[in-house]
């Protein structure tokens, strides 16, 4: 029976677990403390942590009806994530394992995102994993339990930060990855954007793609906007099934994984489930794709 804390960036989050069944699972979303600065404020986000993770730990205990002495593990995301964001979560957590005296599982928060799938699905192995969210965007091939290789990884910005940026230039606000997703929906796939560094396997690169939409908007009316939403979507839709493609074709896979808050979005989910020639892919549902 596992109490896990997550505060590694702007959502203060306590699930509590029975094995691999969630029984819990709430959170608290800063954005709207966030909002009017364009984007998350990392000491804000500490001091919002902090006032908030007693009451989240409280819901997320009566919502799975345990007791604390039915508690087993206390985990935790130790990093990647806004150093003071994280103390919070790291505090609580240590203070609980003291108080209960039960052991604290440290979770590196990239481990916590390609396990999410666990909780609904069963990995095998070998596998490939696609992580993209605001701070990664990586391929990794995983052999066995928690043995990670990695194939591909950001040169420059990550892939939901390319989201979040164009959503600024097109003055969205912040998150901007699920306002693309809305407003692609109302446009056409008709502006042809960059495909960086098509032929290389171990890297992605999103700035030139950024910049590539900043002209596009300098020369745009706001009319235009949904379809450059819907063209930069489809853009890194292609750019991540594209690399996916050319991981596969060099190893062994049982099961592609994908994960990470980019992959919430259904535009990409799907665009990847018919291009990427493997037919086991697990993505978790929208909710355990973000942190
Ligand atoms: O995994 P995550 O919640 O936090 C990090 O570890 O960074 O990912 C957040 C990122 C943000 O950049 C956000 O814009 C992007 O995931 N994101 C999306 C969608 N929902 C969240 N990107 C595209 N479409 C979405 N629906
Ligand atoms: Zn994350």
């Amino acid at each position: 029976m596992i109490l896990a804390i997550e505060t590694s960036c702007d959502e203060t989050s306590v699930a509590v677990l029975d094995g691999r069944r969630i029984l819990s699972n709430v959170l608290y979303s800063q954005i709207k403390h966030h909002r009017q600065y364009g984007g998350v404020v990392p000491e804000l986000a500490s001091r919002l942590h902090a006032e908030k993770i007693d009451q989240i730990l409280v819901r997320a205990m009566e919502e799975a009806e345990v007791g604390f002495s039915d508690l087993t593990h206390i985990a935790v995301t130790i990093g990647p994530g806004l150093e003071g964001a994280l103390l919070v979560g790291m505090t609580a957590a240590n203070m609980l394992s003291k108080a209960l005296n039960i052991p604290l599982v440290p979770v590196n928060h990239l481990h916590g995102h390609i396990y999410a799938a666990e909780s609904e699905f069963d990995l095998r192995f070998p596998s490939l994993i696609c992580l993209a969210s605001g701070g990664h965007t990586m391929i990794i091939r995983m052999k066995e339990n928690l043995q990670f290789e990695v194939v591909a990884n950001t040169m420059d910005d990550a892939c939901g930060e390319c989201f979040d940026k164009v959503a600024r230039m097109l003055n969205l606000g912040y998150p901007g990855g699920p306002k693309i997703e809305a407003l692609a929906k109302e446009g056409q796939i008709n502006i042809d954007f960059p495909h960086p560094i098509k032929k290389k396997a171990n890297a992605f690169s999103f700035s030139g793609l950024k910049t590539a939409v900043l002209t596009k908007v300098n020369d745009s009316q706001p009319e235009e906007f949904p379809n450059i939403a819907a063209s930069i979507q489809h853009r890194i839709a292609t750019v991540l099934s594209h690399k996916i493609r050319l991981a596969s074709e060099t190893c062994d896979v049982a099961q592609l994984v994908l994960c990470g808050g980019v992959f919430a979005n259904q535009y990409i989910r799907s665009h990847i489930l018919s291009e990427v020639p493997i037919e086991d892919v697990v993505i978790p549902s929208p909710k355990l794709c973000t942190d």
